[in-house]
């Protein structure tokens, strides 16, 4: 088989990044994206490096115009896109529901909900066209249940579980697959910043069955798995990788 072709949203750090190496691993030809020219541009030379072709495609995703120009640039260098990952989020500012603004919502809900909901149009669009595809958003285990911080992304990250289930139902006819995965924590300077202190991660960390956050690689190896044909029969679902943590819920 020729090797895919895989676009990252949000690629440039932690889970994104580790996604984009493995998937460059396996010899899929990546197209990383960003917001930060610099940085995206010596991450694609590092993929090139491990032997398989690489872009940066600068794009902010709460921008329709430039999730559009990133799909369309895959499709002019590389000819088409077998798989999407709606990789880019923010934590915003974790406030309680009492103190929330509507820029709050505006930053929370532009980055999670709308640049994941423009990023699968444009992408739906040319693997339907192509007949094949898969899309996957990452969401958190707080677009499963409540958490008592961060109202705006609990509910931005159930939206995520939302569309996907909408999406799948839409483009499964098309050949192409839609599915989101559920995070717990993963070791990333998200993670770092959520937690606040060494304290507060190690007070959660002991909440976590397996007493540990997942790794940025451990997470990446499961949408590799999802972006590939062996899970060609898996669509609409929120997987989740979380050392267990749901299980207790
Ligand atoms: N780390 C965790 O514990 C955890 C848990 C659950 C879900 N997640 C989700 O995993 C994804 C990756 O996060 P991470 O943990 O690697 O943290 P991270 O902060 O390293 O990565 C998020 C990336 O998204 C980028 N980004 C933010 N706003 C953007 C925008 N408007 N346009 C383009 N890029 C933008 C950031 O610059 C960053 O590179 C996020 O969607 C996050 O919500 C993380």
């Amino acid at each position: 088989m020729t090797s895919p072709v895989v676009l990252i949203t949000g690629a440039l750090t932690g889970v994104g990044r580790a996604t984009a190496v493995a998937f460059a691993k396996e010899g899929a030809k990546v197209v990383v994206s960003g917001r930060r020219q610099e940085a995206g541009e010596s991450l694609a030379a590092e993929l090139k490096s491990l032997g398989t072709e690489a872009e940066f495609v600068r794009a902010d995703v709460r921008y329709e115009e430039e999730l559009k120009n990133l799909v369309d640039r895959t499709v002019e260098r590389f000819g088409r896109v077998d798989v999407a990952v709606n990789n880019a989020g923010t934590e915003g500012e974790l406030k309680p529901i009492v103190e929330v603004t509507k820029e709050d919502f505006d930053l929370a809900f532009e980055t999670n909900v709308l640049g994941t909901l423009m990023g699968i149009k444009y992408q739906l669009r040319a693997m339907a066209a192509q007949g094949s595809g898969s899309i996957i958003n990452v969401s958190s285990i707080y677009g499963l249940m409540g958490a008592p911080i961060g109202p705006l992304y609990v509910a931005s990250k159930h939206a995520v579980v939302g569309l996907t289930r909408s999406a799948a139902l839409e483009a499964a006819r098309a050949g192409v697959r839609v599915n989101a995965v559920t995070l717990g924590a993963i070791e990333t300077a998200m993670h770092d910043r959520v937690m606040g202190s060494e304290e507060n991660k190690a007070a959660f960390a002991a909440t976590i069955p397996q007493g540990r956050p997942g790794t940025p690689e451990e997470a990446a190896d499961l949408i590799v798995f999802l972006g590939s044909g062996r899970s060609g029969y898996i669509t609409g679902q929120t997987i989740t990788i979380d050392g267990g943590k749901m299980a207790g819920n």
